[in-house]
């Protein structure tokens, strides 16, 4: 039997696709959010105007949230959007300086077992992030394109990739 290789083993279990419009963006990300329950949590991590915010859109329509009402929480860390299937947490570390540090931050709250947690700037979280998650990375191709790449950790975010590529 060959001997199962750990690398190849991760590569064939991320899921890329690129999009090419605003639109596309969103429709990957209510793919994305059809498929979440409580619990899980979604480590967006891209540069500016990679499309982080549009893909939260996407995935607060999958979860059955009005997607208008979700805006980047850029003067706040963080933002509740209540009602749906589950409910959504939205944390935006843009404007954080240094990495925080998890003794200041309300984790119980951020990585509620009773909601979706979606983190833009998530790379800024590195040391409080939990073990089991979807990372989620953009990045631009060309102006009105962009390369999505999710990248599970954990067997439920392998299960939430496994969706996105049959659905
Ligand atoms: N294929 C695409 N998908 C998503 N956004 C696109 C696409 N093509 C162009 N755009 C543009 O890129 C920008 C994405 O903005 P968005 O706020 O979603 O990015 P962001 O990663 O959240 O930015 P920030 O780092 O400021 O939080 C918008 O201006 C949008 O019109
Ligand atoms: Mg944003």
């Amino acid at each position: 039997m060959a001997a199962s290789n750990p690398s190849s083993r991760q590569a064939s279990s991320i899921f890329e696709l690129t999009t090419k419009s605003v639109e596309e963006t969103q429709q990957l990300g209510e793919r994305l959010g059809s498929l979440l329950r409580a619990g899980d949590v979604v480590a967006l991590i891209g540069e500016l105007g990679s499309g982080k915010t549009t893909c939260v859109q996407g995935i607060a329509k999958g979860l059955g949230i009005d997607p208008s009402s979700v805006k980047s929480p850029t003067f706040v860390l963080l933002r509740d959007y209540p009602g749906g299937r589950v409910g959504l947490v939205h944390v935006d570390g843009y404007r954080l300086e240094g990495e925080p540090q998890a003794i200041w931050l309300d984790l119980e709250w951020m990585f509620s077992a009773k909601k979706v947690t979606v983190i833009e700037w998530a790379d800024r979280f590195a040391g409080c992030l939990p073990e089991a998650r979807l990372e989620l990375r953009l990045a631009h191709k060309t102006t009105n394109q962009r390369l999505l790449s999710a990248i599970p950790h954990g067997p439920r975010a392998m299960e939430v990739v496994a969706g996105l590529r049959s659905s």
